[in-house]
């Protein structure tokens, strides 16, 4: 189904044109009733219910700002009663958690997770980092985002327990060495570039001690194939894209070819202070091709685990689990030019080339598309 609207175009005010367009109201609450009864399951009705009368209110606000709000507000406080804990949203939380929830992965994890010194690339929440530090190791968590590192830290200064946080990139900035263990969790490595990706394979390979392991996931080269494509929208009081009023209308276009899945989120706060357009893609493997991709850094090994998770929660495969081992210092003498005997040695940039590689392909793939 299209949407009637151009990306990027959106207004505050047009929100509720949008809702009173007949073509969007149907798909909307297809879709959204959808996504929370398989969340709760057994409330398909009550969602119906729900989701109808929302629509009902909102659409009845049309062209009018301040009606707009108050209907939303209603929506929001007393629809979906967000405030009471025993609510289905909350139940939604609660099973989302249950069902993806890190600390549930990490029981399953730590057969992989070994050393002392542990990096932990991407660390979030610190939700790993704290289950590590509990269990005697070291840890140094990493990550871009200020406000993650505020809460990781301060849940690490309430538990009780010493980790390192660092605020910093890890595709531009060094990770440091002398890691037993490098970690980087929730398919990360698949978001980055194929330049980025090489890149990072290599600094993770420097910062780690002979003989050490970098653990990571990544999607499966099926998801990209069989995921569906579609078009959805959601308006949030307050939520993952905004602490305000917005709208998020997002798209998923899938590159079976590329083996990547796309996802653009074009997010406009209601009283129109901020529209932006997100793209997340994501990059999917073979183990034949992760694999190249991790010897090609320096790596002497990788070793693939699956089935970790309770229920697939991409698309229909569940991510592949890697752990790269770092050559022993015997054979980082033998891998290394004999005039180089330090392991800072950068090995050739194989997908160096490759840089923009990934954005032309997507542009090419789009040009055939339009034609079609
Ligand atoms: C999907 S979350 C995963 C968090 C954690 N690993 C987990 O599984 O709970 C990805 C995290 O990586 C961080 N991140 C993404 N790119 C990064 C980069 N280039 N440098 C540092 N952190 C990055 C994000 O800020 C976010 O906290």
């Amino acid at each position: 189904m299209e949407f009637p609207i151009s990306h990027g175009s959106i207004r505050a005010e047009q929100f509720s044109e949008l809702l009173g367009n007949p073509r969007v109201r149907p798909f909307a609450e297809r879709m959204l009733t959808t996504s929370y009864v398989e969340c709760v399951p057994g409330h398909e009705e009550a969602m119906r219910e729900i989701m109808a009368r929302s629509f009902d209110l909102l659409t009845a606000a049309r062209g009018d700002d301040r009606q707009f709000r108050t209907a939303a507000a209603t929506v929001v406080g007393d629809l979906f009663h967000k405030s009471d804990p025993d609510f289905w949203f909350n139940r939604v939380y609660r099973h989302y958690k249950r069902a993806i929830k890190p600390e549930r992965r990490f029981a399953i994890l730590r057969g992989l997770l070994c050393g002392e010194r542990v990096l932990d690339l991407g660390c979030g929440p610190g939700l790993y980092a704290r289950e590590l530090a509990r269990r005697g190791h070291r840890v140094t968590g990493m990550d871009f985002s200020e406000r993650s590192v505020a809460y990781a830290r301060e849940s690490a200064r309430a538990a009780g327990l010493d980790i390192e946080y660092a605020v910093a990139d890890y595709v531009a900035d060094e990770l440091g060495s002398g890691y037993d263990l490098a970690m980087m969790i929730y398919c990360d490595l698949g978001a980055l570039s194929p330049a980025d990706r090489a890149s990072v394979l290599r600094k993770v390979l420097r910062s780690l001690s002979p003989g050490g392991a970098f653990v990571f996931d990544f999607a499966d080269d099926s998801v990209p194939g069989t995921s569906g494509e579609g078009r959805s929208w959601l308006l949030e009081e307050s939520g993952f894209w905004s602490p305000r009023p917005h709208l998020v209308l997002e798209e998923t276009k899938t590159y079976p070819e590329l083996k990547m899945v796309q996802r653009m989120a074009l997010v406009a706060e209601e009283d129109g202070s901020r529209i932006e357009r997100y793209m997340i893609r994501d990059w999917c493997f073979s183990r034949d091709e992760m694999r190249d991709l991790v010897l090609g850094a320096g790596f002497s090994s990788c070793a693939f685990h699956r089935g970790f998770l309770p229920k697939p929660v991409w698309g229909t495969a569940d991510p592949i689990f890697a752990v790269a081992s770092a050559p022993r210092a015997s054979e980082v003498r033998r891998v290394h030019h004999p005039c180089h005997d330090s392991v800072d040695d950068e090995p050739q940039d194989r997908d160096g080339a490759d840089a923009d590689r990934g954005n032309e392909d997507i542009e090419a793939h789009d040009r055939r598309d339009d034609h079609e």
